[in-house]
């Protein structure tokens, strides 16, 4: 008969998730269903809850309010975690959104609290994006905050949504606004593709048997060769220009008082105005040039996906042995 794995023998995984439409937790839960079935491994998920839960589907106005706090990275007040203080965990799954730009509020929370820092310090973290399909500013950001509570980032994996960036503009606000995942008749359904939330579990097979291994304990990466993350360089420069002004912006609506104040309205609306003025020129014209000039651009191009890619990567190497 096999024998039962003690408790203190077995590897301990925390997954951390906050999910407002439930994409994200669908794609926790199928990525780390065979950690969950495997006897050797317990697995505790930790739901984060905001103190003042953030709307699904959003008014127009919250989803506005939600910028500036968003875009600089300020945190949003959390629930106490249902963790034991004196939790230890052999590895963290951090399961995180992009706001403006930015990890989400309640990560962002989560990540510069004192169980956030206790949690993590020296663990090995490997965190898992699902967004509409800009992420590079916010991994930057992602890699600064682990850094600062001296947690181990040993793997990046990137679920987006594929269909064309300009559809992907006004499907992905829509869905937000009024709960419905296909809005436009015509147009793709907003959000990551049912089929690539299943195949996530070829990562938490990978990962169950580099657990096996003891593989946590080394630099990593864990994931690599199972096109964890797939990076488009050619977003990067709509990337950088929109966290400039993101950040101007922020500050400007911030004098209009602090979340809910009705001057903060006025600026909204006119950040409002921007936005949409924006999406409507700069970022066409700047995927256009970016593809004109892509040529010449070649060598800057791969260095920036070669970055935003690591560690995991994009190779595909090893994708026939944990496909199951
Ligand atoms: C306020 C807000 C801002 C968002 N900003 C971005 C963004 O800058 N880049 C992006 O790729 N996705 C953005 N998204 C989409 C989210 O990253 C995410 O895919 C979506 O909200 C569903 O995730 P969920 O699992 O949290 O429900 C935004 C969503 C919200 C609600």
């Amino acid at each position: 008969m096999p024998r039962v794995p003690r408790l203190s023998d077995m590897k301990k995984v925390l997954v951390l998730v906050y999910s407002q439409t439930g994409q994200l937790s669908s794609i926790a839960q199928s990525l780390t269903a065979p950690l969950v079935e495997n006897p050797g491994i317990a697995v505790h998920v930790e739901y984060l809850r905001p103190a003042s839960p953030y709307p699904f589907p959003w008014s127009l106005p919250r989803f506005l309010d939600a910028f500036p706090e968003s875009a600089l990275g300020i945190p949003c007040e959390l629930a106490p975690p249902a963790l034991p203080p004196d939790a230890e965990f052999d590895l963290i799954l951090l399961f995180y959104q992009v706001w403006y730009l930015a990890p989400s509020p309640p990560v962002t929370a989560f990540l510069r609290s004192e169980a956030g820092r206790r949690l993590l310090a020296g663990k090995p973290v490997v965190t898992v994006v699902g967004c509409r399909n800009m992420w590079m500013k916010a991994h930057e950001r992602m890699v600064l905050l682990l850094a600062e509570i001296a947690a181990r980032h040993i793997d990046h994996v990137v679920f987006t949504d594929r269909a064309p960036t300009l559809a992907t503009l006004l499907t992905t606000p829509l869905w937000l606004l009024t709960g419905k995942r296909r809005p436009v008749p015509g147009l793709p359904p907003a959000g990551v593709r049912d089929d690539d939330i299943q195949r996530a579990a070829r990562f938490g097979h990978a990962l169950a048997d580099a657990l096996a291994a003891d593989r946590e304990r080394g630099n990593g990466p864990l994931l690599g060769g199972l096109a964890a993350v797939e990076a488009r360089p050619e977003l990067m420069a709509s990337e950088n220009a929109g966290t400039r002004s993101f950040a101007l912006w922020s500050r400007i609506v911030r004098l209009g008082g602090e979340p809910g104040a009705p001057l903060r309205l006025v600026f909204l609306t006119l950040f409002l105005v921007y936005l949409v003025a924006i999406i409507l020129t700069v970022v066409p014209v700047s995927l256009v040039l970016q593809r004109l000039l892509r040529p010449l651009m070649k060598r800057r191009l791969a260095a920036i996906k070669r970055h935003m890619e690591w560690p995991s990567g994009s190779g595909t190497e090893r994708m026939a042995h944990y496909e199951r």
